[in-house]
């Protein structure tokens, strides 16, 4: 990937990496006009790391420290700094599993984006495609908001149906979702790079380039 682009991205992730593989390529493609400047995971072995080393973007397993949900003091101090160091515009949560709060948000404040598996604000939390089926929802879909101290709760800036249907198990929707994930998210961020999307309140106007 080249550096030439001036936006940085910084994706965390815990896992497939199938979202950063989307932003990667978007940027690639020159759909999105940014670079992803580095990869950080709390998962040494995850999948993430491995797609991001084959696409020849730095990356790092950065310990999560001793909780289960969170990162400790020492391990958020670490995010921050390689996000620092890497000289990130925009810190891109792409299946990061833990929740990220105080002293994270303060150093990326409204610089901070995540993506959910299901129309917020239905379903926050884990595994939303799987809530979605238990509740009998007949249309689910995936979120792009912005990151605040709350779970799955900030501002939206983006949003897609997915229709449930009646034969649907869980790793098929997910899959579904997926692909919707895929196309609203390196459009939301692109969006987000071009200075189109304002903050109203809890609203966010794109205005027309
Ligand atoms: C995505 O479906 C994302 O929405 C979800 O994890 C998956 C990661 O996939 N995130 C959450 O559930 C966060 N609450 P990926 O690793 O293939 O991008």
């Amino acid at each position: 990937m080249t550096d030439s682009n001036p936006f940085r991205l910084g994706v965390l992730g815990s896992g497939e990496g199938s979202n950063f593989g989307a932003i990667a390529d978007a940027c690639q493609n020159g759909i999105l006009p940014a670079s992803v400047a580095v990869v950080l995971s709390d998962v040494e072995e995850a999948a993430l790391l491995h797609r991001a080393r084959d696409a020849g973007v730095a990356c790092a397993f950065i310990a999560p420290g001793k909780f289960r949900t969170k990162l400790d003091e020492e391990a958020e101090a670490s995010y921050i700094k390689a996000l620092n160091d890497a000289e990130v515009d925009l810190v891109v949560l792409a299946g990061f599993m833990r929740i990220l709060k105080g002293e994270f948000l303060r150093a990326f404040e409204g610089r901070v984006v995540n993506v959910h598996p299901s129309l917020l604000p239905a379903f926050p939390g884990l595994e939303a495609w799987k809530q979605a089926l238990d509740h009998g929802v007949k249309v689910t879909g995936a979120t792009v908001h912005f990151v605040d101290q709350g779970v799955d709760n900030g501002a939206i800036i983006a949003q897609e149906t997915v229709r449930v249907l009646d034969d649907d198990i869980p790793e098929i929707l997910h899959e579904r979702i997926h692909g919707a994930e895929h196309r609203i998210y390196p459009e939301a961020i692109g969006a987000i790079v071009r200075g189109e999307i304002t903050l109203r309140g809890r609203r966010t106007i794109k205005s027309v380039s």
